[in-house]
């Protein structure tokens, strides 16, 4: 890899520190026994030499907007300065700085009176947008977004995520205020400083029939993959939003987001296997199987690596630099960890010489953390948490990457 190859671990605020002002706070009972989390937000310096001593050159993390904003109309200072100390001490030690401004969790405040489905939460998030590039000014990469389809889809169509909706126009109206806002904060961001790098984060994965000689499971794939993955990066290329589900009625949209991108980010995980069960909803059934026994992770997704290169090529359409925003494994198994990790830069280098243009890796993630409908038992950290003692112990992986590191780059 080029030596400005950008090497990184990837977290985000809520999931290390959490926030009793969030949504998410008040919306799973778990975090009642753990609201700091891993108490980064005060260990964050001893935290951040661990970037160090892994040898990465970027660090991928999020400001939490319910920090920065408890209230409506209150800043708060404190937890502003509080970034921008994290920034400085990545600047000090040449880490690259990337910002997500919006993973997951929302405030409070705006949850109860501007969810996303409802048309002023544009104009909130980018007063909160306009704030922290107005005091992160030395920060160049930007996440608008993180994973804009997994928020709708477990917002506002499954409702395992806050507001909880089970409902296709609100779901609708979400995703257009969340495109939207994309590219109010893309503008807004390069009017502060134009050599600004934007993107959101996407969610991508492949998709596979359960059975491969069932029409109805290949058909499903087919419409997964083209909603999943193609249909964000088509509005992004021409300015219209195509949603085709089984069994209702497509949708078109216009979109205001065409070029308002500066490279994609991509979070990469696993291979997804769907069935057609007419009990379920849209006749849809996900599946996870270890078809190449390459073994399943904790959170029983399959591990497969060359999905990676699907996704790659898919994006490739758009002509600009991608980013894999996160990449990772949760597992308690070091080696299996080692083996993960391997086996995507591997994919990777192999897309590289296929002029696929990649140029940044973020392992997610650095430390152990909250995952989100599963709690603290997903261990997908470089670093172990202990969560009684809040002591951080490197797995073997953490060296592994480190070496992984070293070893891919030309100097
Ligand atoms: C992604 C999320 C991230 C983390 C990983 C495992 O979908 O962006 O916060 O939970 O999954």
């Amino acid at each position: 890899m080029k030596p400005d190859f950008l090497w990184g671990v990837a977290t985000s605020a809520f999931q290390l520190e959490g926030s009793v002002h969030a949504d998410w706070a008040a919306w799973d009972p778990v975090l009642q026994s753990k609201p700091d989390v891993t108490h980064h937000y005060h260990l964050f310096r001893e935290d951040l030499k661990l970037l160090k001593e892994l040898g990465v050159n970027a660090y991928r993390f999020s400001v939490e907007w319910s920090r920065i904003q408890p209230e409506e109309d209150r800043w708060n200072d404190e937890a502003i300065q509080h970034y921008q100390e994290i920034v400085r001490i990545l600047r000090q030690n040449n880490i690259e700085p990337m910002v997500t401004l919006h993973h997951f969790t929302n405030p409070r405040w705006f949850f109860e009176r501007y969810p996303w489905h409802e048309v002023h939460s544009v104009s909130k998030f980018l007063s909160y947008v306009e704030k922290v590039a107005s005091v992160l000014k030395d920060v160049r990469y930007w996440i608008t977004i993180n994973e804009p389809y997994v928020l709708l889809l477990g917002g506002y169509l499954e409702g395992c995520m806050p507001p909880g909706i089970q409902n296709f126009q609100s779901f609708l109206k979400a995703l257009e205020h969340l495109l939207r806002s994309h590219q109010e904060a893309y503008d807004l961001l390069h009017s502060i400083r134009k050599d600004a790098m934007v993107s959101i984060a996407h969610n991508m994965a492949t998709f596979a029939p359960c059975q491969k000689w069932n029409p109805f499971d290949r058909l499903l794939s087919r419409f997964a993959q083209f909603f999943y993955n193609h249909s964000l990066l088509d509005a992004f290329l021409t300015g219209r939003l195509k949603i085709k589900f089984p069994f209702v009625r497509s949708i078109e949209m216009d979109v205001p987001i065409k070029g308002k991108l500066d490279f994609f980010g991509v979070n990469y995980y696993t291979r997804i296997h769907l069935r057609f069960n007419p009990l379920r909803k849209m006749g849809v059934e996900l599946k996870h199987k270890d078809v190449e026994r390459q073994g399943v992770s904790d959170m029983g997704w399959e591990i497969h690596p060359h999905g990676l290169e699907r996704v790659l090529r898919e994006v490739s359409k758009l002509r600009i630099p991608i980013i894999i925003t996160e990449n990772g494994i949760a597992t308690d198994d070091d080696g299996k960890k080692e083996k993960f990790i391997k086996s995507h830069v591997d994919v990777i280098e192999g897309c590289l010489k296929k002029q696929i243009d990649v140029r940044g890796y973020f392992y997610w993630s650095l430390l152990d953390n909250y995952e989100w409908l599963r709690g603290f038992d997903a261990r997908f950290g470089l670093y172990r948490v202990d969560y009684d003692t809040l002591k951080r112990k490197p797995t073997v992986a953490a060296a592994f990457y480190s070496y992984i590191i070293k070893s891919r780059s030309i100097f």
